[in-house]
Formats: structure tokens, C-alpha cells, sequence
């Protein structure tokens, strides 16, 4: 519940902003008051008279609101709330607050404040891949700030499919709910004391010195479990292969090359509570690596390449008397029969969870920015909508969280 929170709820300018007259409605009948702050964009999609009748409080649009100002209105604004939640939140706001932007009253009130401050983007998935956003919301995540979402869909406006969707109403009062709830509790850290091990990324097998074998894994998953693991305070550490995404803040991170060291590096950084491996570990690597490069012999044969079978990482820890940790997660990528694979992996690697993912080329997964996961475990099967990978991050870290305190 939200009883007795005021919350600050800033509309910026997007067609998402009717979905935010749904959201004032949510968020009171969770007993939270609403003020509302619209920026000139939101007023082009709604308008204050809507928002005004269903937060039934002043409706703030202009920075120089002489009224409002006489008791200095924005520093007010940005004080003596509970929560400031911005639904929608465009590319342009975005990008203002990471910059430090204060050219109106919902910028103005964004850097006055060291409240809370939720942000649900809603934009088109072009914008929200684009690397300076992308750039901005990490910038974001570093203030502090929170996000929900955005989900995969198709967008109102272009019919266009992607991530970018702002989150659903009742989601976002949810993660309002949970980010105040955490607050009041003082510390927001379910895992805090927990030791978590996640592998991430693809390995590479060299072939000789300058070739290797390799596979489209981006560890955009691994790592964006390991970030939300060490905001929910876990000491992480991601032993990653060979990626181009930046190592996640506060992780310890070993960076491996091979199948053969990313095991190695796992097993010297167990124990630990949870063990997470989400990297795409090669299942093969060249018996006998040459010592230099493979030269053309003139016969216009090809060299023949003997393969030899890697180490399982996840069934060998799975199976090890000692190092096993008390919860085990694996992933599955397959391209076809995925649960029927999944449970199979289940049983055979003795994880406790595989998240299953269908890496079938045009489903866009493999280095893309979303994901369709479902959690295969002996209770059975869970189906998870389409979600930006920071947002399965974070949902697999709360599920392991309330697992390990049950
Ligand atoms: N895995 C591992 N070590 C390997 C291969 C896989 O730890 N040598 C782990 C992956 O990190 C993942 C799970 O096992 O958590 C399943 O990986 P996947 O590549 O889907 O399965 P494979 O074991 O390679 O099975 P298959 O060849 O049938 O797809």
C-alpha cells in the first residue's frame, strides 16, 4: 500500500501520457495523493483539467507559477514528497536529467531533489537503443535513480514492435509500492550478505594463435544480472568472457577467454549462496590448439579441425559434493523443443531453475536488448511477457531473493 505517500508524478510528452490518467487512479486507490507537475510536451497529449479531476490537487505546468513560487513551489516540489515517479518519461527527459538539464518545472524539481525518483520510459525502441540513451539511463542508474520498464510491444503510435513500451499502470504503482515499502525499511537490499557467482558471455576456443571458435552470446543478460544483483546488495561476482559491454559497477569481474579458465574461475570464487550461469560456454574447443598460424598447404584442402568436448561448468558444479551452492541457476538457449530441452538440462546438470530462452534468430535475443524468458524448476513452468534483459535481471534477482528467504 501506499497510505498516507504523496507522491510527486511527473508527465512528460508522449503518447503513453494517457496511460498516466490510469496510473493517478492506481496509485490512489493504493492511498497514495498525486500531485502532478506536466511538462508543455504532456499538455500536448492531455490535459491538466483530466489530470487535475483525478488527482483532485493542483496541477503544476509552469516554472514561474507565480502562485506556487511565493513559497518557493519547485524546491517545495522537490522536498517534501515521498516519491517523485515520472510516467512517461521520454528520451529528451532522460537525457536532460543524466545532463543535469533544469529548464523547466519537472526538470527543475529532478535536480533539486534527493527523494526517490522512479522513472518509467516510454519512447520508440530506436530512441531507447540508441547509445546516448542508453549512455543516459546507465548514467541514471548510477545517481540512484530507479526504472520500471520499459516492456516489449508494439508501439501506439507506429504500429513499430520493440523495447520501448511504457510499463503498465499497475506495474508502475507496484514498483512504486516496492521502491517505498524498501525505503521504509531503510535498506532496499534483499541480498545484501548474499555471495553470488554469474557467468556471462560467450568463451572463445582458440584455433591457433590468431583464430578462435565463438558463438553471438553479447553477456548483455549475465551482466545485467550482476548489476541487478549488487543493487539488491549481493557481493557479485561475474566471471565474463571475452564481451564488449562495459564490466557492471561495484562486481567483481574475471575475465576469462576459454571454457576450460571460466571454469577454473568459478570454482575459485565459490562457495557462495547462488550461482548463476548465464554464460554461453563453447561445448567444444580444438583438440590440439596449433602453436602457429594455420597456413594454406597449396592443395586446396582444408586443414581438418579435431574437436574435443569442454567441460560442463554448470553440471559440474551441479554435481559437486561440496561447491554446489544452495540454489543453482542455469539457462537454456535453444532454437527449437525449448521446455521439452529445459527440463532435460534441469535434471542432467542438477540446476534448481533454468531460465529458457528461444535464441532462434528472428527472435531478435541473441545481442538484443529484450528477452522472453520462461523459469523451468521441479514446481513447473513460469511464462514471463517480453522484458527489457535489465528488467529479467532484476525479476530473477527478486525471485531468488524471496527463494533463499523462505
Ligand atoms: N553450460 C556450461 N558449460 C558448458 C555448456 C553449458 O556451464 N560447457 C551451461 C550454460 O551456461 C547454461 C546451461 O549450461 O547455463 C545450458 O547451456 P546450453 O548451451 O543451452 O546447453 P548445452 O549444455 O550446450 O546443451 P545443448 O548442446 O544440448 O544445447
Amino acid at each position: 500500500m501506499l497510505t498516507n505517500k504523496r507522491v510527486v508524478l511527473i508527465i512528460s510528452g508522449g503518447i503513453a501520457a494517457y496511460k498516466s490518467l490510469d496510473l493517478i487512479r492506481r496509485l490512489r486507490e493504493r492511498g497514495a495523493s498525486v500531485h502532478a507537475i506536466m511538462t508543455r510536451g504532456a499538455r500536448e497529449f492531455i490535459t491538466p483539467l483530466a489530470v487535475g479531476a483525478l488527482t483532485a490537487q493542483k496541477v503544476y505546468t509552469d516554472l514561474f507559477d507565480r502562485e506556487a513560487e511565493q513559497d518557493v513551489g519547485h524546491i517545495r516540489l522537490a522536498r517534501d514528497y515521498d516519491l517523485i515517479l515520472i510516467a512517461p518519461a521520454t528520451a529528451d527527459l532522460v537525457a536532460k536529467m543524466a545532463h543535469g538539464i533544469a529548464d523547466d518545472l519537472a526538470t527543475a524539481v529532478l535536480l533539486a531533489t534527493d527523494n526517490p525518483v522512479l522513472i518509467a520510459p516510454a519512447m520508440n525502441p530506436k530512441m531507447w537503443q540508441n547509445p546516448a540513451t542508453r549512455r543516459n539511463v546507465e548514467v541514471l542508474r548510477g545517481d540512484g535513480k530507479h526504472f520500471i520498464g520499459p516492456n516489449s510491444g508494439e508501439m501506439a503510435e507506429s504500429g513499430e514492435a520493440g523495447v520501448g513500451r511504457m510499463a503498465e499502470p499497475v506495474e508502475i504503482a507496484e514498483a512504486a509500492e516496492a521502491l517505498l515499502s524498501g525505503a521504509d525499511n531503510a535498506a532496499n537490499k534483499p541480498l545484501s550478505g548474499r555471495h553470488i557467482v554469474i557467468t556471462s558471455g560467450p568463451t572463445h576456443e582458440p584455433i591457433d594463435p590468431v583464430r578462435y571458435i565463438a558463438n553471438r552470446s553479447s553477456g548483455k543478460q549475465g551482466h545485467a544480472i550482476a548489476a541487478a544483483a549488487v543493487e539488491a546488495g549481493a557481493q557479485v561476482t561475474l566471471v565474463s568472457g571475452p564481451v564488449s559491454v562495459p564490466d557492471p559497477k561495484g562486481v567483481d569481474v574475471v575475465h576469462v577467454e576459454t571454457a576450460a579458465q571460466m571454469l577454473d574461475a568459478v570454482t575459485n570464487a565459490l562457495p557462495a549462496d547462488v550461482a548463476i550461469m548465464a554464460a554461453a560456454v563453447a561445448d567444444w574447443r580444438v583438440a590440439s590448439e596449433g602453436a602457429q598460424k594455420i597456413k594454406k598447404d597449396g592443395s586446396g584442402k582444408p586443414p581438418a579441425l579435431e574437436l574435443t568436448e569442454n567441460p560442463d561448468i554448470l553440471a559440474t558444479i551441479g554435481h559437486h559434493e561440496t561447491l554446489r551452492p544452495r540454489l543453482l541457476i542455469g539457462f537454456a538457449a535453444e532454437t527449437q523443443n525449448l521446455l521439452e530441452n529445459a527440463k532435460g538440462k534441469l535434471q542432467r546438470k542438477r540446476a534448481d531453475w533454468i531460465v529458457a530462452n528461444d535464441v532462434s534468430p528472428e527472435t531478435g535475443i541473441m545481442g538484443g536488448d529484450a528477452n522472453t524468458v520462461r523459469i523451468v524448476s521441479a514446481d513447473g513452468v513460469e511464462d514471463w511477457p517480453d522484458l527489457d534483459k535489465g528488467e529479467v535481471a532484476r525479476r530473477l534477482v527478486a525471485r531468488i531473493a524471496k527463494a533463499l528467504d523462505d
